[in-house]
């Protein structure tokens, strides 16, 4: 398909460039891609400056929150280019969480042409500091204004992008979320909808209250097994080997998970995934047997955990960073950087 470019966009990019404080997801690349899907197909899509929507305020996605999205990076390339990381993965997962909330799924050359189109028009854009990146966020809302609890006939496909840091930089601590869930059975854990995001935040705000930095999440079936943090996986070293709770249904599938599995298993590391009760890992921690623990995500890269709370106890980690993070941080970061061999053909140049 072909893309229709704005001829605003070039007074739009003039002399914008990588702002000096960056911090995560707060400057906005001055372009962005829509296309629209009515009548059961999808327009062709359309690079034009950013710019705020005009939502019809009886839109499903404002009322049943009919919408996904992705998260994706961006990393300059020795040649002075760009290339996303994995994009066809990110391109997948969308259409899984569109199936999920009834909506069409964004056919993956669409999504493709729209993260290149606007990566290719923002090179200059992608810092070049280890650990930051052009973070690119796809998504796709329903737009029937119509307040019938039924799946929209329209929709809109849109991908900004902004120049970032990692999500959070330093060590974590984590308060295991006894109180609230952040999913249900047999509900949207594992879809990218802002839903589960929504679902976070007041557990958020009260453990912030009590200084910790993220919610661990445990499953809404058993109350018992870790599933995730609100926007990152879970990792732990215990004996040397690395944990990682398994895909059960209501943990969404991370990409960067998914890498650092196949990363790590190449290194030499064994790799378990299975269901990761906290009550044993709170006690693995308190012997010694866990070594180190790490949340991992697109935004957040690899994040090392030091203190996990519970209630009134606190269980710190030994080694944060452990070694076992920045080995696997490092190798990861080595890749989308451009400073190893990428062997899994993981990068895609623009
Ligand atoms: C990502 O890692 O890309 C996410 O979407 C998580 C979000 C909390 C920033």
């Amino acid at each position: 398909m072909s893309i229709y470019i704005d001829p605003e966009i070039a007074v739009s990019l003039r002399g914008y460039e990588v702002p000096e404080k960056l911090g995560f997801g707060t400057a906005m690349a001055p372009v962005m891609f829509r296309a629209v899907w009515q009548d059961g197909c999808w327009s062709n899509g359309e690079l034009i400056p950013y710019a705020p929507l005009t939502v019809d305020p009886a839109a499903k996605v404002l009322h049943y929150a009919q919408s996904c999205f992705e998260g994706m990076k961006a990393y300059r390339t020795e040649e002075g280019g760009a290339a996303l990381f994995r994009p066809e993965m990110n391109a997948a997962r969308m259409a899984y969480s569109a199936q999920r909330l009834c909506m069409p799924s964004v056919p993956e050359s669409l999504f493709l042409d729209g993260v290149r189109v606007v990566t290719a028009h923002c090179t200059n854009l992608v810092p070049s500091n280890s650990g930051e990146s052009l973070y690119l966020r796809p998504f796709l809302m329903g737009t029937q204004p119509d307040l019938t609890v039924s799946a929209s006939n329209s929709y809109e496909f849109y991908v900004i992008a902004s120049p970032s840091e990692a999500y959070h930089s330093g060590n974590m601590r984590l308060w295991i979320e006894r109180e609230d869930a952040r999913a249900a059975v047999g509900g949207t854990g594992d879809a990218k909808v802002g839903g589960n995001y929504a679902s976070s935040l007041l557990s958020i705000g009260r453990l912030r209250e009590r200084g910790y930095d993220q919610s661990l999440w445990l499953n809404p079936a058993n109350r018992q097994n870790i599933d995730e943090l609100s926007g990152m996986n879970f990792f732990a070293v215990i004996d040397g080997s690395l944990y990682t709770p398994a895909l059960n249904g209501s943990i969404l599938e991370g990409i960067t998970r998914h890498s650092l599995i196949q990363l790590a298993k190449g290194l030499g590391y064994t790799v378990v995934e299975r269901a990761v009760p906290i009550d044993e890992l709170l006690e693995q921690i308190a012997s010694g047997e866990c070594s180190e623990a790490f949340a991992c995500g697109t935004a957040a890269i690899i994040s090392p955990i030091s203190v996990i709370g519970d209630g009134g106890q606190e269980y710190s980690l030994p080694y944060t960073p452990g070694p076992v993070a920045e080995h696997l941080r490092q190798a990861l970061l080595d890749i989308q950087e451009g400073r190893s061999e990428d062997t899994y053909d993981w990068m895609k140049a623009v």
